[in-house]
């Protein structure tokens, strides 16, 4: 699986597994937040922009809106090919945040979705801030299920990703990613913030996908799955065929120093 060699064994079988879960049952991000992220990465017409890590694509198609030249790295070679299939146009290279397949002072931003809790901090800082031309910046986004919704609360125990541990994810979700750079990439200013919402218009099927495409449940054995699968069913009976799923969302934008 080329550089997906360097990648953690749960997020290499995991994506590997549920690319198409993934690319079916995982949220977007919010006009606003990209918006956002253009103004402060200074995202355009002409500019060189990367998006690491960048799975099925969710940002970077988004991102390709504003016909700036973007270039996609992905490790995970299943999520590679739905992403080349829903962004056409936009270059897609195996890689990884610790080795990123790009010359020096390349770059004018880099995203990162969803991912940074993936990566060796001061590794992937070196290797962005290296890539990255002067004046250029990172931007970093998660989106976080909303749990003060009940149902979503009990939709994320289900999903048991406290026991992350066990999977040795190094990081929970909730983390301050300003107060990360900060530690980890004396390359970089400080982080700017931008907090924000997604709703993701959501069915029990899609759901379920979603909950399938958790890296550690994707490489469940499959009655483990399928157990996992009538109890999401069961919780969101209530809610009808039809439901939304909210999220919050924050953004953060790091130029280089
Ligand atoms: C939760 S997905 C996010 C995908 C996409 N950016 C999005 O917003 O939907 C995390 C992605 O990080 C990738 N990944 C994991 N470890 C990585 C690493 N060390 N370097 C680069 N990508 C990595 C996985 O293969 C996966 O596609």
């Amino acid at each position: 699986m080329g550089t997906a060699d360097h990648i953690s064994d749960v997020a290499a079988e995991g994506f590997g597994a549920g690319a198409a879960a993934y690319e079916k049952g995982r949220p977007s991000y919010a006009d606003d937040v990209v918006d956002w992220l253009v103004r402060h990465l200074g995202i355009g017409p002409g500019r060189t922009v990367v998006d690491l890590a960048a799975g099925t694509g969710k940002l970077t198609r988004l991102l390709a809106a504003t016909e700036a030249r973007i270039t996609a790295i992905e490790p995970v070679d299943a999520m590679r090919d739905q992403l080349v299939a829903a962004c056409p146009g936009v270059d897609a290279l195996s890689g990884t945040a610790e080795s990123i397949p790009l010359p020096d002072g390349t770059v004018d931003a880099l995203t990162v979705a969803q991912a940074f809790h993936w990566f060796d901090p001061a590794v992937a800082l070196a290797e962005i801030a290296r890539v990255l031309r002067p004046g250029g910046s990172l931007g970093i986004v998660f989106n976080e299920r909303d749990t003060r919704e009940a149902w979503v609360a009990d939709l994320s125990k289900l999903i048991r990703w406290d026991e992350r541990e066990r999977w040795r994810v190094p990081y929970t979700v909730e983390v301050d990613w300003a107060a990360v750079v900060a530690e980890h990439g004396p390359q970089f200013q400080p982080a700017v913030r931008y907090d924000s919402s997604y709703i993701q218009p959501m069915d029990p099927d899609t759901l379920v996908q979603r909950v399938l495409s958790t890296s550690y449940i994707a490489r469940l054995p499959e009655a483990e799955q399928t157990a996992l699968a009538a109890k999401v069913r069961d919780l969101v009976a209530p809610l009808g065929p039809s439901f939304e799923l909210p999220y919050v969302t924050v953004a953060y934008a790091v130029p280089l120093r």
